[in-house]
Formats: C-alpha cells, structure tokens, sequence
C-alpha cells in the first residue's frame, strides 16, 4: 500500500527526525517503517553543538558520520541541524566572553562541520531560534559578544566551506504575525550584506486550535515572496493543555504531576484522535495547495513514544502528536493525510 514519501513524491520531501538509535537500526519493525515512510531525515540531537564539539579542540563525529552514512544508504535527504544555537552548546561555548573569541569559534565552528559533510548533507539550519517573540533578537551569547552581525557572518561561513549546500534560517512561531515580521526583516538584512539564505524553516510545533491555516498560508506566501524555500522543519500537534495558557510564569516546577496537565495517560479520546486526524489534513490540504513553494515537510519524531512533547514543556507527560502510535501503528491522522492525496 501507499506510504507518505510515494505519496508525496511529485509534492515534497516527507521527512523526520531520528533519535541516536534509530539510526543504528536497533529495532527492526521501526527501521524498516522510517525506510518505508520518509524521505528525508534531520538528527535530532547528535549534530547540535554539544555533541559534535565538546571542547574547545575536540569535535565527535562518530554519531554524525553515522547519521548522514544512514541518510545516504537509503537515498535519503539529509539535512543538518544546526550549526548556531543558544541551547544545546557545550559548557565551554557558554563562556565564550569577547568578540574576538566568539569570531574565532564561528569560523572554526561553522567551517570544520560544514566542509566535513560538503556534498553529503543537503541542507543547513544555518541559524536556530535566534528571534523573541515580538520579533526582536533574542539575548544569547552569540549576539552579546558580536551583536547583530553573528547572523550575516553565519552565513557567509556557511557558503564559503560549502557553496552548493541549501541554508536555512530556523525558528518557531514564526507564522504568528510579529515574530514573522522579524524573521522577514532578519532574512533581508541578512541577504542585503551579502549572505546567502536560501530558505526558511517553520519548525510547526503546533497546536489544535492554532496557529490558523490563515496565518500558515500568509506565511508560505510572504516567505517564498523573498526568493526562498519554505520548509516545515519539525512539525508537531500537541493534544495536551499548555501550562502557559492557565498561569503565566514558569511552568515544570507547579504543574508536573498534576493530572489536569496529563489528561490521556493511557489513550488518546476518540473525539480527540479525530480532531488531530482533521488538523493534519487540513494543515495538508493547505501544504498541498502551495506545493511548488514548498520543499520539505518534516515530522518531529517517528511515532508517539519518541515525541520530545513528552517531556516538554512539562516532564513525564503521555502526548499523541504524530502520526505513528507507540506501537508504530498508523493513526488516524496518518490515514486522513494519506487520503488527500
Ligand atoms: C529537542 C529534542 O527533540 C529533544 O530530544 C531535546 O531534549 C531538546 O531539543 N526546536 C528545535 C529542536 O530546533 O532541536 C528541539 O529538539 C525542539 C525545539
């Protein structure tokens, strides 16, 4: 039968995240689901600061190679995430204190990786989250050290150790409309002092209410408006409540335990699967409309069990938000994302 990537394939890449062991093939029934199902593939962890140079002299390439051998073995897409992000350095980033130090670091950094994997890895997530959600420039050691400029530099050393390579410019929220004013105004002045952005990824970690096809749609539309792609890089539909929405400040300490924010400990309504299941497709009928805008749509996970939403924003919580069960069955939404087509 049908899987998402024949599908899709005259549409856009389909592709997921995958965890350090998925990429060893240790499990069989799972392996050869992501080889049927994806396209495309995105590290979760192992390509991020901390794992592949934890010193100041050492990289650790040892996951990453297997990585992008595993993309390559199965005539995958691979992409690469990510080379400058506020979280998940290595402790000795983190005290990086001077201009002239972290100039050191973003050339040595950017360039070993990129160079290493030139002509391997598809595309880039050259710069990760680097916005508030007013669309300011969030604090983080790279902009208290350089101010403003690390963006354009990012990408410039980007190009230069890998001409060919796509890079992205990746963050969340930023379909809402003022963080999606800074990410246009970033990706012009970024572009107009000589940077090479080739495309825009929308992580899609998202809601069942929101954020409005409205807002995706103007979104696509005023991303490739500046000559880009557009890629939905960790898509993702949360079922649970968000704690954020009840109180306001911070959130694990008050409410992990509390039943109220782990309403589906062992199953998912049926109301509810049917209501993700209308998401999906909806939020496909909409991808499919802009298809030649679009380059990839990647999940944020396989199936259920793997979800990072079941530790964030609360730890130990049970969420349902891909397409995949806990026993690598197909959802509901699986099926209403397949019938689109
Ligand atoms: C998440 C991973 O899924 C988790 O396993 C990890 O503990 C934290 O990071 N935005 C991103 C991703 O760009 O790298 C994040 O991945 C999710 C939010």
């Amino acid at each position: 039968s049908l899987t998402l990537k024949d599908a899709y394939k005259n549409d856009f890449l389909i592709g997921t995240a995958l965890s350090a062991d998925q990429i060893q093939e240790k499990n069989g029934k799972e392996d050869s689901l992501i080889k049927k199902e994806f396209n495309a593939i995105t590290a979760e962890n192992i390509m991020k600061s901390m794992f592949v140079h934890p010193q100041k002299d050492k990289y650790d390439f040892t996951l990453s190679d297997k990585f992008v051998a595993y993309g390559k073995k199965n005539n995958m897409f691979v992409h690469g995430h990510t080379l400058i992000w506020h979280s998940q350095l290595a402790p000795w980033m983190e005290k990086i204190a001077d201009s002239t130090e972290m100039k050191a670091f973003m050339q040595d950094h950017i360039t070993t990786i990129v160079s290493k994997y030139k002509g391997k890895i598809d595309s880039w997530d050259v710069v990760n989250e680097a916005l508030n959600e007013d669309g300011t420039l969030r604090k983080s050691v790279f902009l208290n050290t350089l101010g403003e400029k690390y963006l354009v530099d990012a990408f410039k050393l980007a190009a230069k150790a890998d001409p060919n390579v796509d890079l992205y410019y990746n963050d969340y929220n930023i379909e809402e409309p003022a963080k999606r004013a800074g990410a246009i105004a970033l990706i012009k002045k970024i572009k107009a002092k000589g940077g090479k952005v080739d495309g825009v990824g929308i992580q899609g970690h998202w809601r069942l209410a929101s954020p409005s096809l409205e807002e995706i749609e103007k979104s696509i539309l005023e991303y490739s408006a500046l000559g880009i792609k557009v890629a939905f890089t960790e898509l993702d539909i949360t079922v649970l409540p968000n704690p954020w929405d009840l109180k306001g400040a911070d959130v694990n300490q008050k409410f992990e335990g509390n039943p109220k924010m782990n309403p589906y400990p062992e199953k998912l309504p049926d109301s509810i699967q049917k209501k993700l299941a209308d998401r999906y497709a909806s939020i496909f009928k909409l991808f499919l409309k802009h298809k030649d805008k679009i380059s990839r749509v990647t999940f944020w996970g396989v199936h259920d069990k793997q979800s990072w939403l079941n530790d964030w924003p609360i730890k130990g919580r049970t969420n349902y938000p891909l397409l995949f069960d806990t026993e690598l069955k197909h959802k509901e939404a699986y099926n209403s994302v397949l019938e689109l087509k």
